[in-house]
């Protein structure tokens, strides 16, 4: 890129062949083992003044040959951070030092099996995840609490601690030793209100779940038992301001496949979704389960509390199995990945309303739209809300082509599609400083451009997302696909305003 300074900030070993034509390791999905500072990256069109923060996001980014089959959550994290201020933007990109990325950086190669293998075949006992023996890969969220990037895993684990500018990892969470054995699933949720973080795991041991509070100061201040009738594979949580919502949906392990070690999963129609609403600080004894429709939620979009009645949108899916997935390409890995699509899992924007007083449940279809990964404006999170901005997907593929801006209480929807063979991230919402309401800001993407063989971050209005951006920076080197991202405004960032350019605190920017 003329006229742009790109700092080599490190190599890592990859022993991936170069002419590999793994579906999740090639084309959009080809990962990255060069980790790269731009202190100003160039810019088309203008980035607003009033931009000021840091959009993060990760991304499974393997370097190393599968013992058998690679499946996408596999990968290694690695983090991508642009920065914005005073109209510019800065960009970084690194691998989170998690235990089983060093070990497998000395030992030259994967060490431990996938999620589409043999726990038995690993080469090392150890390991992390709800079916145990896993690589605790922290390629799955991010999230920022308490000034400090979270990243996590999909099946539980640590939380690796990152600086949300410079993306060095310095750690990994501990809370004063209280971290739970069981580990901390995919998606701690941060209230912006409180500066709490709330979070579960799960696992194949009664009582099957558990949740926890940590205050702003980083303290483990609650912790309980939730009692499941056997192991679950909850992904999302939900919170209102003063409740946490939990969920046992019926897709789990075959427990007579899971007594010999073999972790197959299965939906069964004829079983209710339970929701389970727990007052935050309270104990197991407290939770009050709801029944809905059968079906499983991936992600959750946002909850509030409404009279009597909790308000909980997330994503119904008609067909959690992914039966109907048509994977374009090779066959034999179509059943893998059957459950990445969402036309395969049929995901649609969903309301539920629990009645506190009746203990009913009421329920509706907010949209025919496919649409998951349902971003907000993080200032409303469990608070009333009225927009969504959710990505589209490719039939057949776990990547995004667009997304849409669903506006909750009209109906009405605002779609950006990024154009043939260009893929985005997950929508985060960047609030304009001193904005005046929750669509007043940018939402912020990070494309895969396999024709032109880059990467934009792309930024577009809020209120007028079908515009197409308003600014877009160019990044480097083509940034391989991913699942989650977040916005953390610089007003929360340690020594962002502080500095003079934190840019140039993190030793980014030229003189
Ligand atoms: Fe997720």
């Amino acid at each position: 890129m003329a006229g742009v300074d790109v700092e080599i900030l490190g190599r890592v070993l990859s022993t991936l062949p170069d002419d590999d034509d793994h579906p999740y390791r090639s084309g959009p999905w080809r990962p990255q083992s060069v980790e790269r500072a731009v202190g100003e990256c160039e810019v088309i069109g203008e980035l607003p003044a009033d931009l000021d923060g840091v959009y993060l996001r990760n991304t499974e980014n393997p370097v190393h040959p599968a013992l058998t089959n690679y499946h996408p959550f596999d990968g290694d994290s690695m983090v991508h951070v642009v920065g914005f201020r005073d109209g510019k933007a800065f960009y970084r990109n690194r691998f989170v030092r998690t235990d089983g990325f060093l070990a497998e950086q000395d030992a030259g190669k994967s060490l431990w099996a996938g999620v589409a293998e043999r726990p038995e075949d690993a080469l090392r006992r150890d390991g992390w995840g709800a079916r145990g023996r896993m690589k605790d890969a922290s390629s799955t969220d991010v999230v920022v609490h308490a000034g400090v990037a979270l990243t996590s895993f999909y099946q539980c684990g640590d939380l690796y601690r990152l600086d949300p500018l410079t993306l060095d990892t310095v750690g990994k969470v501990d809370w004063g030793g209280a971290f739970p054995a069981e580990g901390v699933s995919a998606h701690p949720k941060v209230d912006p209100v409180s500066g709490e973080l709330l979070f579960f795991n799960y696992g194949t041991e009664a009582p099957y779940m558990h949740y926890g509070v940590i205050s702003p100061d980083n303290e483990l201040v609650h912790y309980t038992d939730v009692e499941l009738p056997g192991p679950r594979l909850p992904h999302d949580m939900a919170f209102t301001e003063n409740y946490a919502i939990l969920n046992d949906c019926p897709l789990f392990w075959k427990p007579e496949l899971l007594a010999r070690g073999v972790h197959s999963a299965r939906f069964h129609r004829d079983m209710p979704m339970r929701l389970g609403v727990l007052p935050r600080r309270a104990g197991s004894g407290d939770i009050r389960w709801f029944e809905a429709e059968s079906t499983f939620v991936l992600h959750f979009v946002n909850a509030y509390e409404d009279g009597d009645e909790i308000v909980l949108d997330g994503f119904f899916q008609s067909d959690p199995e992914g039966r109907g997935s048509v994977f374009p390409g090779e066959q034999s890995y179509a059943k893998m990945f059957r459950m990445l699509s969402l036309d395969g899992l049929q995901t649609r924007l969903h309301r539920w309303r629990l009645n506190l007083v009746t203990g009913r449940t009421t329920e509706e279809r907010l949209t025919d739209s496919i649409t998951e990964f349902g971003m907000v404006n993080a200032g409303h999170a469990g608070r009333p809300y009225r927009y969504t901005y959710a990505s589209t997907g490719v039939p057949g593929w776990f990547l995004f082509d667009g997304f849409v801006k669903h506006d909750l209480l009209t109906g009405a929807q605002e779609r950006y599609r990024y154009g043939d063979g260009v893929f985005g991230s997950e929508t985060a919402v960047a609030p304009r400083v001193g904005s005046r309401g929750e669509d007043d800001g940018y939402v912020i993407t990070m494309t895969t451009d396999v024709a032109e063989d880059r990467s934009e971050c792309l930024v577009f209005d809020a209120t007028r997302v079908g515009d197409g951006p308003v600014a877009r920076v160019r990044l480097p080197e083509r940034v391989s696909s991913g699942t989650h991202s977040t916005w953390a405004a610089g007003a929360q960032l340690p020594g962002w305003r502080t500095a003079e350019d934190p840019a140039a605190a993190v030793g980014l920017s030229s003189p």
